[in-house]
């Protein structure tokens, strides 16, 4: 029966993938969403090194989120700043929180790092591992990719792992390649059965549209996140692929997010630079429900 769903869910992406394709890039307001799974979109504002306290407050204050919405938001400021944007969050606020990075050790002589329990003791329910940035920047491989991803489970952290390829991977045609690669990598050291899904995200962002105002067009983005999809139900199983979810990141904006909401496979964005304004986040969250039809 999974694999019959599988089967059709298969169809269906490769049908809108294959219209979006012949429509060219930027058509695909007003499409239905087409495989309702049943997963709460979400959404991330990763901050990166931006802000201080009072920019934390100054946001926590203009952002109103009712407590039932149906997206589920999450904000990763500096490490720091987590206290700081949890006492400023209203009572009820429905916002949860997220570090941009862990040490994968519990404790230790690692100045200047974090732990997954420092990260939940000051309020992170969530945790960014395998940003790009951090690959580039600071020399994480797969391997520490994997540590950190493993570490947070164990200790009750959510990942939210980043995939993507560089542009000159894409235009090597290495897109696939590298994909698979950093996702069997990031997820290797995982014991069976697999983490609940619920607790894993991963976040297609190629790392030629971050920050560059080049957003990836809905077709490769879905042809990526199907991609990544599949490769999940082959790690674990098709039920547990239908339930994990996609994010796509780089350069998402109020004004693309809607586009890219319909397609199948993405559940939510990871946000950078879009993120540090609340009335562009909001926009964003707004967009995001009327691409996945819980708001009229
Ligand atoms: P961007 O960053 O939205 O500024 O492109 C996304 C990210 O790096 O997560």
């Amino acid at each position: 029966m999974d694999e019959l769903r599988d089967r059709v869910e298969r169809v269906v992406r490769q049908v809108v993938l294959e219209t979006l394709s012949s429509l060219g890039p930027g058509v695909t307001a007003g499409l239905p969403a087409a495989v309702p799974a049943g997963r709460r979109p979400l959404l991330v504002a990763n901050w990166k090194m931006h802000h201080t306290a009072e920019g934390a407050r100054e946001f926590a204050r203009a952002l109103a989120i009712a407590p039932e919405c149906p997206v589920e938001v999450v904000v990763c400021p500096p490490a720091v700043l987590l206290p700081v944007l949890r006492a400023a969050l209203p009572p009820g606020s429905p916002v949860l929180l997220g570090g941009q990075n862990l040490h994968p050790e519990q404790k230790g002589a690692f100045t200047g790092e974090h732990s997954a329990a420092m990260l939940l003791d000051a309020g992170a329910r969530y945790v960014i591992v395998g940003h790009s940035e951090r690959r580039a920047l600071f020399g994480e491989d797969d391997a520490v990719v994997g540590r950190k991803i493993r570490s947070a489970l164990d200790q009750g952290l959510r990942p939210i792992l980043c995939v993507g390829e560089t542009l000159a991977q894409r235009r090597d045609g290495g897109t696939f390649r590298v994909l698979r690669t950093q996702l069997d990598l990031a997820l290797s050291g995982l014991p069976l059965p697999a983490p609940g899904p619920a607790t894993v995200v991963v976040a297609y962002e190629p790392v030629w549209a971050i920050g560059t105002g080049q957003n990836a067009t809905p077709a490769q983005a879905q042809e990526a996140m199907a991609f990544l999809r599949d490769r999940l139900a082959e790690r674990f199983s098709h039920a547990y692929a239908r339930q994990v979810r996609l994010l796509y990141g780089g350069s998402a904006s109020p004004d693309n997010v809607e586009a890219l909401s319909v397609l199948p496979d993405v559940d939510g964005f990871l946000v950078g630079g879009a993120s540090l304004d609340a009335g562009k986040f909001s926009a964003m969250l707004a967009a995001l429900q009327r691409g996945k039809g819980t708001k009229g």
